[in-house]
């Protein structure tokens, strides 16, 4: 089973409810960095089935990457007619090495080892070349199921400030802000008014961080203008008072679509999530922002109708490193990265309600 979805919208949880479920559950977890030897996931997930340690192949004593195959197929059969179906989490495949991809795809489509579950999860706001390419062949395969995590709905989310002690009422407002993403509802939960807590706007400046460059000045642009912003409006705005050419321009827009940060919709744009603007608003020093706030809205097409001293103040304001985003890490998590525009899925905020039993996993 494949579990994809944004940061912080629950796929290692989801995960963990099901193998909490399962007779035998192991996890590997992929790692975001250099240095990882190959099947490093795979090698954690045989390690805490056998107690050995050392690379893959060494636990598994096996020389050449078929019979290493061959060798963990055998192992997990064993395992099963001793203890029962193995289920292996196999968590944030978006950073696994091409040895481990190799060989999920080679379970997957050999179903050499019957005995055996897989979990997968995965951030598809940031799926490489070889992480696609591996999704390309497992998604045509019938006994792949595939799960797209969405954000908590409203009613969800009543109930989550309900049990943390927070006011209900603010339902609608932080569904508004965080497009239900528990991460952010965790973070928000005792905090009142438009304050973005440090963890959040962490994790939406590594999401933005990985934008192609022209992304702070384009994204800054659009939340200025509002909550929504027309093409035309931006474009002009961007690239008559930026300079920055057209075609950058869209290019950043359709990232910040693929990475869920903004929607679209007939030619307009809006922010997934309020709290998305909120951090790229609060990137400019107040004095800042406040001079770049137009006077009134842009209410139609054309950077001629927009405010003209707003449009010199925030020229300056972008090609200032003011808002440049800072690489940090959120404390307890991994680095900070990248988010769901509709819903496939409406999640309770019960641990464990809908989830998956294991059953249907295979
Ligand atoms: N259904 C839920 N109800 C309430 N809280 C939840 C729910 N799902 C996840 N959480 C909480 O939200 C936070 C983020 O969840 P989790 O780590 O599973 O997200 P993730 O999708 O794996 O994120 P990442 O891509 O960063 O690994 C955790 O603190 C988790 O406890
Ligand atoms: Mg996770």
């Amino acid at each position: 089973m494949l579990v994809a979805g944004e940061p912080g919208i629950g796929k290692t949880s989801l995960a963990e409810d099901g193998a909490a479920r399962a007779p035998v559950a192991v996890f590997g977890r992929c790692w975001d960095g250099t240095g990882a030897p190959p099947f490093w996931p795979w090698a954690q997930a045989v390690r805490q089935l056998t107690g050995r340690h050392g690379e893959l192949a060494e636990m598994l004593g096996a020389t050449g990457e078929f019979a290493l195959y061959e060798a963990f197929a055998r192992l997990v059969a064993e395992h099963a007619a001793a203890h029962g179906r193995v289920l292996v989490v196999l968590d944030d495949l978006q950073w696994a090495d091409a040895s481990s991809l190799r060989l999920l795809e080679f379970l997957a489509t050999t179903r050499a080892c019957p005995e055996l579950t897989v979990i997968a999860t995965y951030r598809d706001t940031e799926v490489g070349g070889p992480l696609a390419r591996t999704l390309a062949t497992l998604v045509r395969l019938p006994q792949v199921e595939r799960l797209t995590l969405g954000g908590l709905g409203e009613d969800a989310i009543a109930e989550y400030l309900r049990r943390a002690g927070a006011d209900a009422t603010r339902a609608a407002e932080v569904a508004r802000r965080t497009g239900g993403n528990p991460f952010f509802l965790g973070e928000l939960v005792h905090l009142d008014g438009g304050e973005v807590p440090g963890a959040v706007a962490d994790v939406l400046r590594g999401r933005m961080a990985a934008m192609p460059p022209g992304a702070p000045g384009v994204l800054s642009a659009a939340a200025l203008l509002g909550r929504d912003a027309p093409l035309d409006v931006l474009l002009d705005v961007v690239h008559d008072v930026m300079d920055v050419p057209r075609d950058e321009v869209l290019e950043v827009l359709d990232a910040a679509v693929r990475a869920r940060l903004l929607t679209e919709h007939d030619m307009v744009y809006r922010f997934a999530h309020d709290i998305v603007r909120d951090v790229l608003r609060d990137g400019l020093a107040p004095l800042r922002r406040r001079a770049c706030t137009p006077a009134s809205r842009p209410c139609s097409s054309g950077a001629a109708r927009i405010w003209p001293s707003w449009r010199t103040t925030t020229a300056r304001a972008w090609s200032s490193p003011a808002w440049r985003p800072r690489r940090s890490s959120t404390p307890g998590r991994r680095p900070p990265t990248p988010w769901p525009s509709s819903p496939t899925r409406t999640r309770s905020s019960t641990w464990g309600t809908p989830s998956p039993s294991p059953a249907s996993f295979r």
